[in-house]
């Protein structure tokens, strides 16, 4: 089950030219490709006729000529030449998608076209202030539903884990975890008073000595995960102080998109408010990152498995609170958007 009404990433936008990329959302095939005017073009990935994936064809002049029989189709997906016929047959048409491109990616709305809604893409604050640093980022396939992975998203225990190598010497924590429910996610954080930095963060933080720590897990809908790590200086932070001027902030962001019930794409970046110009540092927090989630994908493949294949009962324990709110959330709203599709 998934939400259709929202903006999904499909690629990111230095991946999509003009030439036709096959790639698959929500369990349905589409073709990517960019236009002359620079714009992307999105269509479904099957001719109408003996269903050739498009993207087989070839890209002439903005349209896609099909690799069979030449049927060919406009960038809105109209049929506009039937080369083997004298008129072009009615309901040759493919299914065309809203796309929009920000933050680096080429974003598909799932829904009809006509109900595209830009105004609902995610914001990123700070995206273009220049005091920010920002990490390349990185994808990867994960062969497990993407729920899986908002769980894992909303889930600070697994650290202790799953993450030996990439976040070495993370210790379980027991500070109380709180849980925010609102209408768009669902957020799992806590403080951490008076404690050292963890290595990974610890060349980053720009001030000596002990800190307050903040640990945002955040998973909105449809499936975009934010985690905060806030670094204060011990002594100023909290829920109820502003921030001090050397507070380190690093917010990963975390795009899950849905392949199909059994495939994710999983794209991110890491965003932070220091040292907008140092290579060197968003290489390291890259690299540190990509092994974390390598790590996060090893289990959840075999978690999906697990599930998916399993001969007795499983069970929840208290750190799934926060994930089980989330899935909660959103299947209301899918249940919602289909109650309303179907009136
Ligand atoms: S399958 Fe595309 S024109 Fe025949
Ligand atoms: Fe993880």
């Amino acid at each position: 089950m998934y939400l259709r009404n929202c903006w999904y990433v499909a690629a990111w936008s230095k991946d999509v030219g003009a030439r036709l990329t096959a790639t698959r959302l929500l369990g349905e095939n589409i073709v990517l490709y960019r236009r002359a005017n620079g714009e992307v073009a999105a269509l479904e990935d099957a001719c109408p006729h003996r269903k050739l994936p498009l993207s087989k064809g070839q890209l002439k002049d903005d349209r896609v000529v099909c690799g069979y029989h030449g049927l060919t189709f406009d960038a809105g997906g109209v049929c506009v030449a039937a080369p083997t016929q004298e008129r072009i047959p009615t309901g040759a048409q493919v299914r065309r998608y809203a796309a929009l491109e920000r933050y680096g990616f080429v974003w598909l709305w799932m829904g009809a076209a006509e109900s595209a809604d830009a105004s609902r893409l995610v914001d990123i604050p700070n995206y273009d202030d220049p005091r920010w640093g920002r990490t390349a980022g990185g994808d990867m396939a994960i062969a497990c539903n993407y729920l899986y992975i908002t769980d894992n998203l909303l889930d600070p225990s697994h650290v202790a884990w799953v993450h030996l190598t990439s976040f070495a010497g993370a210790k379980a924590d027991s500070a109380p975890l709180s849980i925010d429910v609102g209408a768009e996610g669902v957020t799992v954080w806590r403080w951490m008073m008076d404690v050292a930095p963890p290595d990974y963060y610890a060349p980053l933080v720009k001030f000596r000595g002990a800190c307050d720590r903040k640990q945002h897990y955040e998973c909105r809908i449809p499936s975009i995960g934010v985690n905060k790590s806030i670094f204060a200086p011990a002594g100023h932070g909290g829920p109820d102080k502003s921030l001090h001027e050397k507070t380190f902030v690093n917010i990963s962001y975390n795009f899950m998109t849905p392949v199909d019930e059994d495939n994710t794409l999983y794209y991110w970046f890491q965003h932070r408010n220091t040292d907008p110009e140092d290579a060197a540092i968003s290489e390291s927090m890259n690299k540190g990152a990509y092994m974390a989630f390598n790590e996060d994908k090893e289990v959840l493949e075999a978690v999906h498995l697990g599930m998916k294949h399993r001969t007795t009962p499983y069970l929840d324990l208290g750190l799934d609170a926060g994930a089980l709110r989330f899935r909660r959330l959103l299947k209301a709203r899918i249940e919602a958007e289909q109650a309303a599709a179907a009136a």
